[in-house]
């Protein structure tokens, strides 16, 4: 198709006369089907919901086939108008536009409806087995027009996937404006995203999904490459590396599957436990895990000679994580580090298997015996936790990776608590080591993307970062010259690591100073033509200020406020008045739908003067606004780097806590 055709199709939106309904193609990985929840008046109402995209004389037509989607998958995806050109991030010149801002969004939204970079294409999913772009076609094909047509005097609001229009605006408006599922509170409970996603009226955006800011496995990859290097630093004495350690976890899947890669990263021996093959073999091929063996003693042997050798490597057991936890235990080797990714936000439905019988059989008794398959989980989580307890009572230092593994396990009533009964024996990975040693200082996942979709532009975004972090660094205060450090070696190791999958993407932990920093001198080198096309600068929405989740980004806030979503609401709209060329809020990602409020946005450099002053506006924001919030939850690193930053620019002047002594208030109460 030449760049012209392309180019008129997009304008076109939703055909006026029906494409040929589609083939269901068995060779792509579906989204799985979803329960069917809607009553019969129910189900005439999300048919009547979807025909409102199209006019009257097609109705009966689609109304039949809406109907058989419905019945068969749960949803209305309105696969015949998926359309059959390639979907991914070309280079922007293709994207027709009277704005350039737009042309970058619309290149976002492709990547992440690639089929090499989204779990289930057809369904619009990006991951997270439920994270949308979109509800249905029709909504990608009518806003891929609307943002062909807009100007830099409107705006579009996007309301769960549906391009409700185009409104006026102005210039420094941004450019689109995103929700997802945000709901009334009291109707946040799993069975209601089922319902209403059924009727097609909402939709889980997870994180980077619905907010298009999505650029593969690479961003995982950084953030638990982080965690494992500070865990290991966490257990070393002073000049002690992780070169021999050994780490232990589990999963191989969507994002768990990073982990391997991330051990290699850091230095460390690792055993990953995964129980389905295919998601084993397909990080072997990738080349993020080293070998895989199915011998559990063999795994285990394996890793100790690798140990020996203090050389980083790693095996995924092909097997049961409970089977090589009890054998570590039985052993008694020497485990330095312990997690787990099984899939525990969701443990009645697939995310963890039990041990002692097959998938095939798990899978049987899931649906046919769910309380039996019930019992099966939890007593597998028992035996987990009993073999970690008696590692750990041997030194290794045990974390829990944001996947509910505590909380499942306390559920199914492990011995997994603290003495005092109200926490858990261990910690989590934000509480331990992302929140004090990253978040609290400001660091987070900042990511960049090249519109000219070329490498070598990359290449010259990686040179350019290692300058700006290279100059940082000459006077970081020692408070964070080891992030400085990390984040060097990681961006100066990027393209070897050979991380893209996409969009010509990158990802780094950097603070408000770097990160505007960086910003400062993409543009400049826009301006000078050194870089081609306008870059998009954007961040994963696990990061400092954009996520409020009392189990994770927020749980090392210790003053109560952990259970509110100010932050994440103040950030957006802040976000949204200083530049952002698009913003997001959204209820659910990661850890649930009703349990994480979460907000991100994109910021489109185009080497303009405009772009300069937004992206100091809005970055320093951006950042300052979750420093400042963990800082009145009177957390040290987030004190000390308000102080830096209210230094930096006397126009920010933040409320500072006063910290009260323990002793007077047991003496008062
Ligand atoms: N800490 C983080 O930064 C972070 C990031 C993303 C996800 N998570 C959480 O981690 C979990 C995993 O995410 P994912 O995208 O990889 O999910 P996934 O479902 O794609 O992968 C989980 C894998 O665990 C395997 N598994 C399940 N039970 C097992 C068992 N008993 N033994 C061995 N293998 C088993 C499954 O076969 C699957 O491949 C989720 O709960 C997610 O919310 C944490």
């Amino acid at each position: 198709m030449t760049k012209e055709e392309f180019k008129k199709i997009i304008s076109q939106g939703i055909p006026d006369e029906l494409p040929k309904p589609a083939k269901y193609e068995k060779d792509i990985n579906h989204a799985p089907i979803r329960k069917q929840i809607l009553t019969l008046e129910e189900k005439k109402l999300a048919l009547k919901n979807a025909l409102r995209y199209f006019p009257e004389k097609h109705h009966r037509e689609l109304a039949v086939e809406f109907k058989e989607e419905l019945d068969k998958y749960g949803r209305i995806y309105m696969y015949r108008f998926r359309p059959d050109y390639e979907i991914t991030a070309r280079d922007i010149s293709w994207f027709p536009h009277k704005t350039v801002q737009a042309a970058a969004i619309m290149l976002m939204i492709s990547n992440n409806l690639d089929y090499a970079v989204a779990q289930h294409p057809h369904e619009l999913i990006t991951y997270g087995g439920n994270g949308a772009v979109f509800q249905n076609w029709a909504q990608y094909l009518l806003t891929m027009q609307y943002l062909s047509e807009m100007t830099e005097e409107q705006t579009l609001v996007m309301y769960s996937g549906h391009p409700m229009g185009l409104y006026p605006s102005h210039k420094d408006a941004p450019r689109v404006v995103v929700t997802n599922g945000m709901m009334i509170p009291n109707y946040s409970k799993p069975d209601d995203w089922e319902k209403f996603n059924a009727l097609g009226v909402t939709q889980y955006g997870q994180m980077t999904a619905g907010s298009y800011m999505y650029i593969g496995p690479q961003g995982i990859v950084h953030g638990t490459t982080i965690t494992v290097l500070n865990a290991s630093r966490k257990i070393s004495s002073a000049n002690e590396g992780p070169e021999g350690k050994l780490f232990i976890t589990s999963g191989l899947g969507g994002m768990s599957g990073a982990q391997p890669k991330a051990a290699n990263i850091a230095g460390v021996v690792s055993i990953t436990a995964e129980i389905n093959p295919k998601a084993a073999h397909k990080r072997h091929e990738q080349g993020w895990v080293d070998e895989i063996i199915t011998n559990v003693d063999e795994a285990i042997d394996s890793a100790i000679s690798y140990q020996q050798k203090k050389e980083a490597h790693s095996i995924a057991f092909l097997g049961n994580v409970v089977e090589l936890w009890e054998r570590l235990a039985e052993r008694n080797i020497k485990v330095d580090l312990g997690s787990d990714q099984t899939s525990l936000h969701n443990p009645w439905a697939g995310g963890y298997y039990p041990v002692g019988i097959s998938c095939e059989e798990a899978n049987d008794l899931m649906s046919n015996k769910p309380d039996e398959f019930k019992d099966k989980v939890q007593e597998s989580l028992r035996r987990q936790v009993k073999a970690i307890n008696k590692l750990t009572a041997n030194g290794m230092y045990f974390f829990d990776y944001g996947n509910a593994f505590l909380l499942e396990s306390s559920r199914a009533n492990a011995d997994i608590m603290a003495e005092n009964n109200i926490d858990f024996r261990y910690p989590s990975y934000v509480q331990d080591i992302m929140g004090p040693m990253c978040f609290d200082y400001g660091f987070g996942p900042f990511r960049w993307v090249c519109t000219s979709s070329d490498p070598k532009d990359l290449e010259e975004t990686d040179n350019i970062a290692i300058n700006v972090l290279e100059n940082i660094a000459k006077t970081a205060p020692v408070e964070i010259s080891q992030q400085m450090r990390d984040n060097i070696k990681w961006i100066k190791e990027a393209k070897a690591n050979k991380l893209v999958v996409g969009s010509q993407a990158r990802i780094l932990y950097a603070d408000a100073q770097g990160r505007i920093k960086i910003a400062q001198a993409f543009n400049d080198a826009i301006k000078a033509k050194k870089i081609k096309a306008p870059i998009v600068l954007g961040r994963d929405h696990h990061d400092v200020s954009g996520t409020d989740s009392p189990f994770r980004e927020t749980s090392n806030i210790y003053d109560g406020s952990k259970f509110t979503a100010d932050m994440a609401i103040h950030n957006v709209i802040g976000d949204s008045f200083r530049g952002a060329t698009w913003v997001s809020i959204h209820n659910g990602g990661g850890v649930g739908w009703g349990e994480v409020i979460n907000g991100g946005f994109g910021m489109v450099l185009d080497g303009s003067d405009d772009a300069e002053r937004r992206l100091k506006m809005m970055l320093f924001w951006d950042v300052n606004n979750g420093i400042s919030r963990r800082s009145w939850a009177k957390n040290d690193g987030a004190i000390f780097a308000i102080k830096r930053a209210m230094e930096d620019n006397p126009e920010l002047k933040v409320t500072l806590p006063n910290i009260a002594d323990d002793k007077l208030i047991d003496e008062i109460i």
